[in-house]
């Protein structure tokens, strides 16, 4: 006899639920558990600033570098200016204990030790970790160990968090969702262990990070893959935040990757340019040098405060286009005072360029003054601004309107 209508239906769900379509596997892929989205924590209201161990020691990093940063920070004026975390990157990490809390390996040894010295010097500590079973450099990562980790990090006194998503590559499949959770999952337990630290998001812009970033309960995101100490990827991360200003403001910042200046592939004129673009969108400023030995032409850079003070300035406005000037692109910023800060930035050789005032808006058709952020003079504002740029060279000026 025939399966009545209604039977025949039953089992043909049946066996579409148990028998996968031709091509999908019959088990689901691998996927981390929801987590809600994570509240902002309130920190990070201007770009954070400071140092990073990667660009320059990449794995070399030790304890006694560490220490070195910091002394070096709090006597050259670096700190004062606002260089405040002295971040380890990877490679600090040694093997998990019996209760399975992370241990710093050898180079680094004691970790509150060395919290407890970069604080004496008014400085903040800041550290590396992954939602992988292992980081990038193949070093334990924070995976099924979030909270403790979490906990843990917040007894050593660490005040910032790098969590760079690499190695969870090798867990599950690269979604979005995936992603999306794994970060939440730190963000909220960095939430739960009861200390302010900022959480700082590194991967390579996917899934536009930008637009889920600030639910994971992070303050910055990295929006390109590495940064080289070359012209050109230096210069290719950096435009690429001008589509991304509407994503950024405070507590929430697009990340190009951390500064090269001072690493010796750029030219002094192409180290003034990361700084001048870098503190133009505005970006956080993370020395990547070794602090030790950098010479005076990179110290003026890095330590140049008219420009920190437009990468710091309380509002966050991003940057725009104003024109194109043949290689000359031209960038402009609003300041919370009501001043402009033109950026004139050279992608070619040496180059003039030209700026009637009243280009920047009728309020600056007169303007009340403005200065020229790298010369650290007042710019005559009767005639139109005038001047030569060099081969990838960069200038910074602030004008206010009347
Ligand atoms: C990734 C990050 C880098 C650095 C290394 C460390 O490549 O993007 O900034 O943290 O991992 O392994």
């Amino acid at each position: 006899m025939p399966f009545p209508a209604s039977r025949r239906v039953l089992a043909g769900v049946l066996l579409t639920l148990a028998v996968p379509a031709a091509g999908a596997t019959a088990s689901a892929p691998p996927s981390p558990a929801a987590v809600a989205p994570v509240a902002s924590n309130g920190l990070a209201a201007k770009p954070p600033m400071g140092w990073n161990s990667w660009n320059h020691f990449a794995g070399r990093i030790t304890a006694a570098d560490v220490r070195d940063m910091a002394d070096t920070m709090a006597a050259n004026g670096m700190r004062d200016a606002g260089y405040i975390y002295v971040n380890i990157d990877d490679t600090w990490e040694g093997e998990r204990n019996a209760a399975g809390d992370i241990e710093p390996n050898d180079k680094f040894g004691d970790m509150k030790a060395l919290a407890d010295y970069v604080h004496a010097r008014g400085l903040k500590l800041g550290l590396y970790s992954s939602p992988g079973a292992k980081t990038c450099a193949g070093f334990a990562g924070s995976h099924g160990h979030e909270d403790q980790d979490a906990h843990r990090f917040a007894a050593w006194g660490v005040d910032y968090l790098k969590y760079d998503y690499c190695g969870a590559r090798d867990l599950y499949p690269v979604t979005q969702r995936n992603q999306e959770m794994l970060f939440r999952k730190m963000g909220q337990a960095l939430r739960q262990a009861g200390r302010p630290i900022v959480y700082s998001l590194s991967q390579s812009g996917d899934f536009d990070i930008w637009r889920w970033g600030p639910q994971t309960g992070a303050n910055l995101w990295r929006t390109t893959p590495d940064i080289g100490d070359n012209w050109d990827s230096m210069l290719q991360r950096g435009l690429r935040q001008l589509d991304l200003g509407a994503w950024s403001g405070p507590g929430h910042w697009s990340d190009p990757d951390m500064l090269e200046i001072g690493n010796g592939g750029m030219s002094v004129d192409e180290y003034r340019t990361q700084m001048s673009l870098w503190s133009l969108l505005p970006a956080p400023l993370l020395a990547g040098n070794d602090l030790r030995t950098m010479d005076a032409a990179t110290r003026d850079i890095l330590l140049n405060r008219e420009v920190i003070a437009v990468d710091q300035d309380p509002a966050g406005h991003p940057a725009r286009r104003l024109e194109r000037q043949g290689d000359v692109e031209v960038l402009v910023r609003d300041m919370a005072d009501g001043s402009i800060v033109v950026g004139f930035f050279n992608r070619g050789e040496q180059a003039s360029v030209r700026l009637p005032w009243e280009k920047l808006g009728p309020r600056f058709a007169r303007t009340a003054g403005a200065r020229d952020l790298w010369r650290h003079a007042e710019i005559d504002t009767k005639q139109p601004f005038q001047t030569s740029l060099p081969r990838h060279g960069a200038t910074l000026l602030r004008v206010w309107g009347e």
